[in-house]
């Protein structure tokens, strides 16, 4: 059974500057719940406890988040607010993390690789990143079932515009089944000319161990920063790697401002609290834009 993750947060969240100068972009809400919550929940679905947040200076709130706060429980409390107050303790509850500290942003493969004395080298573990939250599905599960039948790494994928692909590492695939594929190769943010395909990678991946040697050869790559894109072509060479596709409508990239308020709309007409009123405002937004709009053409 594959249950230990690593989320790798010390990232400088630096699309989102200045609002992430003290606060890290994994804390930002999501109508009410923060990022780094729904990534957890989607782990603690498919029964993975154990998880190893990589974080960095300006990441306290993070840990403070998955850790009991008896001051605002005893308020809770003494308010009679009890759902919220069930709320609050079930995320300290059910988790069982373990933070340590990545010194030097170097990447996100170095981020990883400061996990391994941590999480030890001899077994296949998760990675899912902090900013992409993925609904409708479990990720987790998809990767271990088809990591108990061939043994091997897999990956998500998604398939994006072609104009997209440079914000992406972009794998070229061969399909085995439906929506499995065999990895052929892997490229890190290539130019729409140099992408193999538009299937690009989503941030969630099972790893066999044979990729701790990879992240160890790797060097700075694109941006200067040891790229897990770099370690999965190496790995390839030796292994292989599995790639399952899922709907581009089930991933929320939170890392970048548009998607992120994309997110928080998309959520937020979810909620029966709150989204009727909602859909009336942005209504009338649209409306009043459009007069806007008509008055100077
Ligand atoms: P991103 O490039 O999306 O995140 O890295 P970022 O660097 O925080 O954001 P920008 O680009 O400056 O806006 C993908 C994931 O890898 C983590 C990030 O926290 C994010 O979850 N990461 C990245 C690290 O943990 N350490 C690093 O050195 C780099």
């Amino acid at each position: 059974m594959v249950n230990k993750a690593i989320i790798p947060v010390a990232g400088w969240g630096t699309r989102f500057l200045p609002a992430t100068k003290a606060m890290p972009k994994e804390m930002l809400p999501i109508v009410d719940k923060p990022v780094i919550q729904y990534i957890v929940e989607e782990l603690l679905e498919a029964g993975v406890y154990n998880i190893i947040f990589v974080t960095g200076r300006h990441k306290r709130a993070i840990e403070d988040h998955f850790d009991l706060n008896p001051d605002l429980e005893l308020h809770l409390e003494r308010a009679g607010k009890k759902k919220l107050l069930g709320e609050v303790r079930k995320i300290s509850h059910l988790v069982n993390p373990i933070f340590i500290r990545q010194k030097e942003q170097k990447g996100l493969g170095h981020a990883i690789l400061t996990a391994k004395a941590t999480l030890g080298s001899e077994e296949p573990f998760i990675v899912s990143l902090g900013d992409i939250i993925i609904k409708g599905i479990n990720t987790i599960d998809i990767m271990r079932q088809i990591y108990h039948r061939y043994g091997k790494s897999v990956i998500i994928l998604f398939e994006v515009p072609r104009k997209d692909v440079f914000k992406y590492g972009i794998a070229k695939v061969r399909k085995i089944d439906n929506d499995t594929f065999l990895v052929e190769d892997i490229v890190e943010k290539p130019s729409p000319q140099e992408a193999p395909s538009n299937y690009a990678v989503v941030g969630r991946y099972l790893f066999t161990p044979t990729i701790w040697e990879k992240l160890e050869k790797t060097k700075p790559g694109k941006g200067g920063e040891i790229q897990l894109t770099d370690a999965i072509k190496e790995l390839l060479k030796e292994e292989a790697v599995y790639a399952y596709k899922i709907d581009r409508n089930s991933v929320f990239d939170t890392g970048n401002k548009l998607d992120y308020l994309k997110t928080v709309i998309t959520f937020a007409l979810e909620r029966e609290d709150i989204n009727g009123e909602l859909l009336e405002f942005l209504r009338e937004k649209i409306e009043e834009k459009a007069k806007e709009k008509d008055k100077k053409d």
